[in-house]
């Protein structure tokens, strides 16, 4: 089969991809490909906003400050300065490519900005309740119009190809004809996204499967602080909504967090009360919920005004009032659920990898932003701010697409799968088991018997992989094995609690806490 050639090829269309394809010089070739529909991924579904400071009241050290004390001290410091100093410079491109922010309806020339857990100041920029909407949207519009980038929906990763330690393009399965083909490029982009999916109950789209970095990690690519997975507070408990979620910028706006009898509980985990980092929130929810035999908490944003509630937050409005929940007059029934992979690909301040011309930006990347615990609206800013760090190494130092030889997708072996019930059972009960043992309390005894159980559906799923022809749900489920793996080996590294990891066998911090770093053995 023809391959496909490409000076950059961008696996993954959401604000990372896009935002660099738009970077990209038209002097070279790009080919972008999305898994899904172009727009589809957690970009979309971005509620609160994008972090950057604006306002003479707000500083750097203010928004630094807030970073590092929810990364719980392993957040690199010269990453966080630049990226958030950058923060204002990205805002102005986002509004240069067309990204209307919400403004004040008395003065037009100021933006309404969000306070979300964690931030001392009002620096959030977002659009009503739908900010990942307006910037996805926007910004695929600009792509349509650019000369030099090709399009390819629909189409998956499926193998990245190296020699060496050095990347030169990737196995992609086009989705509707069914056929591998391969794609050789100059430089590579991992730009896929998160790993939510992993988890039973998550806030994430289904492409969340954790696809980069488990395809990152069969390569030897270094893979850091997995076991960080950001559970978010406020998930929609109700049985027919999948994955919505309840923007932490109700808790901005003065919503409280309630137990069944109506009564308050942040109180007595942290000072912040509903407004303390995520993972002391969703500890406290877990808590409350276990203790006292809760399928659900509430949050209650009733008492503001109901003019103020459906022009602040029209979305969760509309989407609350469609399963029979009217925000403006009763609290809303939530849960946690896995939101955000603050771990991933280990990359530098150039989106560098350890693989030779195979870059990570977003959510797939572990960037050092983060460190044990990410600050709300922060991960927008950093996809922007790699994209652009990364494409401007590119350009400076791009030695075009090699001619080294390139195996073939070998597709005699596949024959067609009529074993697609077990895929869906293992995909089930990998995602129960990271729940149930691998969740927001963790234990020895727990990781242990996840990893028993993951180590055979390894062996299960690769089996199918080598024996029944390539679809999209078992390239997932394999990815899915891959990550568990991978979280559940972090996870068993951290010998300490400390930011999203807590452990009952190890209640305390380390005082020698280091990133966690995982590699194919
Ligand atoms: P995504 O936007 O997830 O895009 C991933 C892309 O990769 C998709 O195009 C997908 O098709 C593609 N892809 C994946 N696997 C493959 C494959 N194998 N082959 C080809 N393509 C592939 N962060 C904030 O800062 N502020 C917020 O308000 C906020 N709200 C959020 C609300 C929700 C409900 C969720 C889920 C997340 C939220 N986040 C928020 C987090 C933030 O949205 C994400 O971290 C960020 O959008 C990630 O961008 P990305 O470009 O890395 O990945
Ligand atoms: C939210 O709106 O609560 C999500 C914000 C984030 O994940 O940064």
């Amino acid at each position: 089969m023809k391959e496909v050639t490409k000076d950059i090829l961008i696996i993954g269309s959401g604000l990372a991809g896009i935002s660099a394809a738009l970077r990209i010089p038209e002097k070279l070739k790009v080919g972008i490909i999305a898994k899904a529909e172009l727009n589809e991924g957690a970009t979309l579904y971005a509620q609160g906003g994008i972090a950057a400071v604006s306002l003479p009241t707000d500083s750097f050290s203010s928004h630094i400050k807030d970073t590092m004390l929810a990364g719980d001290g392993l957040c690199k410091k010269n990453v966080v300065e630049k990226v958030l100093e950058d923060g204002p410079n990205l805002i102005q491109d986002l509004i240069d490519w067309g990204v209307e922010f919400t403004r004040f309806e008395h003065d037009k020339n100021m933006y309404d900005l969000n306070i979300e857990g964690g931030h001392m100041k009002r620096r959030v920029f977002h659009k009503d309740d739908v900010t990942g909407r307006e910037i996805e949207n926007t910004l695929v519009g600009n792509l349509r119009l650019r000369q030099n980038v090709d399009i390819f929906e629909h189409h998956m990763a499926v193998n990245l190809i190296t020699t060496d330690k050095k990347c030169y393009g990737a196995y992609v399965l086009d989705r509707k004809t069914s056929q591998v083909k391969t794609f050789r490029a100059g430089v590579v982009i991992l730009a896929s996204g998160g790993s939510g999916k992993v988890y039973l109950y998550t806030s994430n789209p289904d492409i969340a499967s954790g696809d980069g970095v488990a395809m990152a990690y069969r390569v030897g690519a270094t893979i850091s602080n997995m076991e960080f997975m950001q559970f978010h507070p406020t998930c929609l408990y109700h049985f027919k909504a999948k994955s919505f979620l309840v923007s932490e910028a109700l808790r901005g706006e003065g919503a409280l967090l309630k137990l069944p009898d109506g009564s308050r509980f942040m109180y007595k985990y942290h000072e912040l009360e509903e407004l303390a980092p995520r993972d002391v929130v969703a500890r406290a929810i877990d808590f409350e919920m276990k203790s006292l035999g809760l399928s659900c908490v509430f949050l209650d944003i009733s008492f503001k005004d109901s003019y103020f509630i459906k022009k602040r937050f029209p979305n969760i409005f509309k989407k609350c009032l469609k399963f029979g929940i009217d925000i403006t007059k009763t609290p809303i029934p939530v849960v946690p659920a896995a939101h955000y992979t603050c771990g991933g690909v280990k990359t530098d301040l150039y989106g560098r990898t350890n693989i030779r011309n195979l870059f990570a930006i977003g959510e797939v990347a572990c960037t050092g932003l983060h460190g044990a615990n990410r600050l709300a609206s922060n991960s927008l800013l950093e996809a922007v701010y790699f994209a652009k760090a990364t494409t401007d190494y590119i350009k400076k130092s791009y030695q075009g697409i090699e001619n080294t030889e390139i195996e073939e997708w070998n597709s005699d072996r596949a024959v067609d799968s009529h074993e697609l019930v077990m895929i869906r059972h293992n995909w089930e009960e990998i995602r129960r088991l990271m729940w149930n043992y691998v969740g927001i309390v963790r234990s020895k005894k727990r990781l242990e018997r996840a990893g028993r159980r993951i180590d055979i559906l390894l062996k299960e799923i690769q089996e199918y992989y080598w024996n029944f022809t390539v679809t999209a749900p078992l390239l997932e489920v394999r990815n899915l094995a891959n990550i568990a793996h991978i979280i559940i080996e972090s996870a068993k590294k951290r010998k300490e609690s400390r930011g999203l990891h807590f452990s009952l066998d190890y209640p305390n911090k380390s005082l020698a806490s280091k990133d966690t770093i995982v590699h194919l053995k």
